[in-house]
């Protein structure tokens, strides 16, 4: 036969197994969705796509009740406001660790979740919840692994003690240096700062998740989807080969089934699985685990976990990444490191026109240099808590160092309403800052905020960032620098046309700094546009552009 019919032919007999396998699924489906006759008779209806229904189907066998009158996820929508911190005499700062993680009731191990069916495991994930909420209300701890107050106190002296020459080194073509991000020491000053996680990355905060009704099912999935079948990965590991499971000390270590895409050399066919049950190597709790009818799925691994592990670190640690983007604060180290290089021998004045987290005062307060910090923000939640402020007094009551600094409550954009611009203005040695990113993450929903002072783009880096900046040179002295930690994002041109502003201020651009960022589950470093490739890893990592400016 000619090579070309050969071909031809293949194609057709693809085609036609894509055909059939599709007419397959399709059937394996409607038997799941035919089982709930609700979602069935929408779907009948055409009110929902088979896929929709499928899905819908599946909540139900998770259990998922509130799911019943939509059968679909997409219906899940959610219209919360960012909360205000409340005023309570129980707001103490540095907030001290969760309690969860001592609570034998919360704090089980990922066994003891396995073996959960999925009515028992929704009525505990639901009880997580409503104990976190509580301890975030009432007691102004959110789910975060904090320190202890003397944890909090060694993280201030090894900010204080670090010897951070050891941070910067020489970059590349991009980056005329790297800054390394590594050390966490300064971490601790998100303890101060208990609205951290009430900001919005993205769509949703922290608060949002535990908090909102609307986020109820979203939150039942996700931990199904990580606890129960560790998709992100947290707790089990894969198989060097694929009958390693013989092998495997069964009192110390646990098996999940994880349905995956394509077939390997490690993987299991259905009927491979069927008969490890048979065998009694498996349990029918590791197919309920699979949260798919066995039918449904093809090809399966076996991943092993140790029963010993507990699962409130991977609750909270789900909780910051699987949902949202993460809000992230300037890191204190790094912001000594920029106050030693930059400013001059003896120290000197620093403004940062928005404060934030505290990240860049607390490396202010600690650093070798005496500085006297000037700041402002707007964000009314900060400020309730007094955070600002805890931070100083701790660092002075535990450490015994004084601190020189002020942050006022006003937008930067009218700084020069201030006294201290009066008494400042052409005295700061250095600007250093890391401004908001449009609305991209929302701190709160103060009317002063940039994005609510300037709600288009357009007029946000003409209004806002243009205004901002304006009082800054006016602030700095003749030689004064300015460095800016402002990155582009995946809508927003940001670092151009920020850099075209400042230019267009007065400013000359010198170089731009990268300073490498914290490595996260499932970031794809080699698909991110703002990354350096060191060589001492030998890989990319991520990192953040500040971009270096002088006024002459
Ligand atoms: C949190 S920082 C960006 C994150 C960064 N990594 C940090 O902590 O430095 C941005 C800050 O700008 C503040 N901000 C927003 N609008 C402002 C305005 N009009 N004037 C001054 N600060 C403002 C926000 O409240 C927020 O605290």
């Amino acid at each position: 036969m000619e090579l070309g019919w050969r071909i031809h032919l293949l194609i057709m007999d693809r085609k036609e197994f894509a055909k059939r396998k599709k007419l397959m699924e399709e059937k394996v489906k409607l038997k799941l969705i035919s089982k709930y006759p609700h979602i069935h008779q929408l779907y009948q209806n055409g009110e929902l796509t088979l896929k929709k229904a499928y899905d819908g189907a599946q909540s139900e066998m998770l259990g998922i009740t509130t799911f019943k009158s939509k059968g679909t996820k997409s219906f899940i929508t959610h219209s919360t406001r960012i909360e205000k911190e409340e005023k309570t005499s129980t707001n103490t700062l540095p907030f001290g660790k969760n309690p969860i993680g001592e609570n034998p009731k919360y704090n089980i191990t990922f066994d003891e979740v396995n073996k959960m069916d999925y009515d028992e495991f929704k009525r505990f994930i639901l009880s997580v919840r409503t104990f976190l909420l509580k301890e975030w209300d009432e007691n102004n701890i959110p789910p975060y692994i904090g320190k202890d107050e003397k944890g909090v106190k060694d993280d201030i002296q090894k900010l204080i003690d670090f010897d951070v020459e050891r941070m910067w080194k020489k970059g590349d073509d991009i980056y005329e240096y790297i800054i390394s991000n590594d050390y966490h020491y300064g971490s601790s000053c998100n303890q101060f700062m208990s609205s951290l996680h009430k900001t919005r990355a993205g769509s949703v905060s922290m608060y949002d998740v535990i908090k909102e009704l609307s986020l109820k099912l979203k939150f039942i999935r996700t931990f199904t989807r990580n606890l129960k079948q560790d998709k992100m990965y947290m707790v089990s590991k894969m198989m060097k080969s694929k009958h390693d499971y013989k092998s495997l000390d069964k009192k110390k270590y646990g098996l999940i089934i994880l349905s995956v895409k394509n077939k390997d050399e490690i993987s299991f066919n259905q009927s491979e699985i069927k008969n490890l049950l048979k065998k009694g190597i498996i349990k029918d709790y590791h197919i309920r685990n699979i949260g798919r009818e066995l039918e449904t799925e093809t090809n399966f691994h076996l991943r092993y976990f140790k029963k010993d592990e507990k699962i409130v670190k991977h609750i909270i640690h789900t909780l910051r990444v699987g949902f949202s983007n993460i809000p992230i604060n300037f890191s204190p180290i790094v912001s000594r490191y920029l106050y030693e290089r930059y400013l001059p021998q003896n120290g000197g004045i620093v403004y940062d026109c928005c404060s934030g987290w505290g990240g860049r005062l607390m490396g202010a307060i600690c650093s070798n240099k005496n500085i006297n910090y000037i700041g402002c923000d707007v964000n009314s939640n900060i400020f309730e808590s007094r955070s600002y402020e805890k931070i100083g007094q701790f660092i002075e009551k535990e450490i015994g160092r004084k601190s020189n600094y002020k942050v006022h409550q006003i937008s930067s954009t009218r700084f020069n309403e201030t006294d201290d611009y009066k008494i400042y203005k052409g005295k700061v040695d250095l600007l250093l800052t890391s401004p908001p990113y449009f609305n991209q993450e929302q701190y709160s929903t103060d009317k002063e905020q940039s994005y609510n002072l300037f709600p288009t783009y357009e007029s946000w880096i003409n209004g806002y960032i243009r205004d901002t900046f304006q009082i800054g040179y006016d602030l700095l002295k003749k030689g004064g620098v300015l460095l800016l930690n402002i990155a582009d994002t995946k809508e927003l041109p940001l670092e151009l046309d920020t850099l075209s502003i400042m230019e267009d201020i007065g400013f000359e651009f010198q170089y731009e700094i990268g300073m490498k960022m914290q490595r996260y589950l499932g970031l794809d470093v080699e698909k991110i546009y703002n990354r350096y490739y060191d060589e001492e890893r030998e890989k990319y990592v991520k990192v953040e552009p500040i971009l270096k400016f002088i006024k002459h």
